[in-house]
């Protein structure tokens, strides 16, 4: 049995997750720091579409997930960008980010969402189903090296992905 449980961020978790964002990504070399701060533009536009938290055994948050609405040249199709995924430090490397992420993708699925956008390690992120796509590809050229996407559900789609406007 697993030392976390996952549920739905829930009012209240704000500023946890915010701390817990930000002590994940304080001494990752590619962070500019944006990370907490994106979750939060990301709920108060309305582009927090799927958030999910771990707690561990005391109910402290020690994970979170965000996936927000992407459109695929310009129309919405079902599709979400997976950002950001964080683990507390002192418990990384002991399943939380996985067990997150296939918990978002399910829960993604489950709602009839088409696919599932990433940037980041394409060794980490393989290993979940992400792939490169061949006619997708996201709409800056900085993240194409390592943007890969995962279809839930149709025919892989052709054209640019658009993360929310929270992104930038
Ligand atoms: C990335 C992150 C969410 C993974 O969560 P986690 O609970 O630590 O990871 P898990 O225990 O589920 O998975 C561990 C595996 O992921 C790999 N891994 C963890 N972080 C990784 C990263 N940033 N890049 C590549 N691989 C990574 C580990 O090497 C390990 O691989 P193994 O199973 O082959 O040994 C977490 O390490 C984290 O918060 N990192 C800092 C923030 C970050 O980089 N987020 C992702 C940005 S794209």
């Amino acid at each position: 049995m697993s030392d976390w449980t996952i549920r739905p961020e829930a009012a209240g978790d704000e500023r946890a997750i915010y701390g817990l964002v930000e002590r994940a990504f304080a001494r990752m070399p590619f962070s500019d720091g944006s990370e907490p701060g994106l979750v939060d533009l990301l709920r108060e536009r309305g582009e927090l579409a799927l958030s999910l938290v771990a707690l561990d055994k005391s109910g402290k948050i020690v994970g979170h997930i965000g996936f927000s609405p992407a459109t695929i040249d310009g129309r919405d199709c079902g599709w979400f960008q997976m950002a950001p995924v964080s683990a507390d430090p002192p418990v990384q490397f002991r399943g939380i980010g996985s067990a997150l992420i296939r918990a978002g993708i399910e829960r993604l699925r489950a709602s009839g969402a088409r696919g599932v956008s990433v940037v980041g390690d394409p060794a980490y992120y393989e290993r979940f189903g992400f792939a490169e796509l061949s006619g997708l590809a996201p709409s800056s050229d900085h993240d194409l090296p390592y943007f890969r996407a995962l279809v839930l559900a149709g025919e892989p789609p052709r054209g640019t992905l658009r993360y929310a406007s929270a992104f930038g």
